[in-house]
């Protein structure tokens, strides 16, 4: 296929990112679960760069709240190993001298009520020291089992409440959010009891990522596209978040939760609500949660032996990736020789609503698949007849419009052309546009947008709790089916092919293809 390239007309620049207005207010972030990874490969490098674009106050602070003994130096000296590691910033000293002072690591249990006399100790410091930070971010970057504890602790202790002398309160609950329905709920009525849902911040990384914001920027800011956005246009949707890493040392929750749990119920639906949803009348978190909400209250959701017939789970064998063999999922290290996880999972869904009827949606997430790859790929509908059949032209592809989420971030559109010559040749050509090329910088990193946002106080890129439920109603509803007494088989595949036979026959069956990334 030949490739013509989309010109860019527009170049931002760098510094016009510090002109944006969201920059919140000075806050103390407290990170509990310090000594994790998503801590030093994640958020503080997000803050970091954050710190380094002018999009942090600089009288922010950052307090590491973890079990293990180490002192402020040490921390602060894990954080900068972390930061020239993973920041997609260049590390520059004068920056790093800046925010190291305001890094500090409270040793504690998250059970003991002395942890939270001493933070609460550092948090009125703080507060009435020189810089005077009043207001609060508390980040749960711990296990899920430890969040009603902390919640309940920090509302013992007082360190909830926010009024005009406090400042702001805020809370970020890492993922996943509950195992099940009930779980999402139990543990959202313990977090409830403490803060109010508009304190709340329930993170979805997939939301903070630049490609999945301009989802809606790309419907909405256009005029071309939004019109044939139906099911009149449309054939059908794809959506692909494939990995080619395996479970990388998180056995112990992985093999719990399974691919259904970890990837659809989160992000894969994600990308489907801003696909799929309404206009909503403002760009502002209420309006953005509705029309989200309505896309997964109209997910149907057939009874157990439709929904086996419309999925697939599988789980990966030995195999070899990037020409490199790999082990198969039940060797991996932590996962029980016997385990029945699925490390792959693929559904076809369909939405009961007036601009979606019939249109099928097919999902699909896998780990050890060839590479990485995240994607939405909207195949339009053929054109009525064939004109050019009789002309010796053959049935042609359909129009693709593709949103690449990673890597090589962009859109493509593809249609047919003429191929140049006095021959009747027809072939399908592709329109790329890639944000690399067209903006000449890397995108930010979503934990960047995340905690900016949650610091300026602004949910609309974060899950509100009936979203989060409604996923789980899918989930529970598909894991439940497959777990029936002779309920669906658990395929294999190969590591390093794209999935099992099973889900091609999926398409195959409706005359259709996944695409090949
Ligand atoms: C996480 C899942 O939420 O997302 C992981 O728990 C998965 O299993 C990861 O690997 C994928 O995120 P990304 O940003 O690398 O696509």
């Amino acid at each position: 296929m030949q490739s013509i390239s989309a010109k860019p007309e527009t170049r931002i620049d760098a510094d016009a990112l510090a002109d944006l207005p969201r920059i919140g207010a000075p806050a103390v972030i407290v990170i509990f679960g310090a000594s994790g990874d998503l801590t030093h490969r994640k958020l503080v490098p997000a803050l970091y760069n954050l710190s380094a674009q002018s999009l942090l106050d600089e009288r922010s602070q950052i307090i590491g709240v973890a079990r293990r003994d180490k002192s402020d130096k040490q921390f602060r000296a894990e954080m900068e190993e972390g930061i020239r590691k993973y920041s997609h910033v260049a590390f520059d000293e004068r920056i790093w001298r800046s925010l190291a002072p305001r890094i500090r690591y409270i040793r504690g249990s998250f059970d003991d009520a002395d942890t939270y006399a001493r933070l609460g100790a550092c948090l009125s410091d703080l507060r009435t020291g020189d810089a005077a930070v009043r207001n609060r971010v508390y980040y749960l970057a711990t296990p899920p089992r430890s969040f009603g504890t902390i919640v309940g602790h920090l509302s013992h202790a007082n360190l909830t409440g926010d009024d005009p002398d406090a400042g702001f309160v805020r809370i970020i609950v890492e993922k996943p959010f509950g195992h099940d329905l009930e779980t999402a709920q139990a543990l959202n009525e313990e977090i409830a009891t403490a803060f109010r849902e508009d304190q709340i911040f329930r993170i979805d990384h997939y939301l903070g990522k630049e490609t999945v914001q301009n989802v809606l920027v790309f419907r909405l800011a256009n005029g071309i596209f939004e019109p044939l956005w139906n099911r009149r246009y449309v054939d059908h949707v794809q959506i692909t978040a494939a990995e080619s890493i395996g479970v990388e040392g998180r056995a112990g929750y992985f093999d719990r939760a399974g691919m259904a749990r970890d990837m659809l119920q989160s992000h894969l639906l994600q990308l489907l609500t801003l696909i799929a949803m309404e206009p909503p009348v403002a760009f502002e978190a209420r309006a953005v949660h509705d029309e989200k909400v309505k896309v997964l209250r109209s997910l149907r959701l057939p009874d157990a032996e439709t929904l086996r017939s419309v999925s697939v789970r599988a789980q990966y064998g030995t195999g070899a990736i990037a020409g490199e063999q790999v082990v198969g999922y039940c060797d991996e290290e932590g996962v029980a020789a016997d385990s029945q996880t699925e490390t792959y999972v693929a559904i076809r869904l369909e939405l009961d609503n007036w601009r979606w009827a019939g249109v099928p949606f097919y999902l699909r997430t896998g780990k050890r698949l060839p590479k990485r790859a995240t994607e939405v790929a909207i195949q339009f509908k053929q054109p009525p007849f064939a004109l050019f059949e009789r002309s010796g032209v053959p049935r042609l592809d359909a129009n693709v419009l593709a949103i690449r989420i990673q890597p090589d971030e962009g859109i493509s559109l593809k249609f047919a052309s003429k191929v140049p010559g006095h021959d009747f040749h027809v072939d399908p050509v592709q329109m790329d546009f890639l944000y690399s090329r067209a903006f000449g910088i890397e995108p930010p990193e979503a934990y960047e947008r995340l905690l900016m946002d949650a610091v300026a106080g602004d949910s609309t890129l974060f899950a509100r709790i009936d979203e989060v439920e409604l996923g789980w109603r899918l989930t529970d509803a598909l894991r439940a089916a497959w777990q029936e007494p002779g309920g669906s088989d658990l395929a294999r595949y190969e590591a390093g092919s794209w999935g099992p036979r099973e889900a091609d026959l999926l398409l195959e069956r409706e005359g259709r293809r996944w695409r090949r990334l």
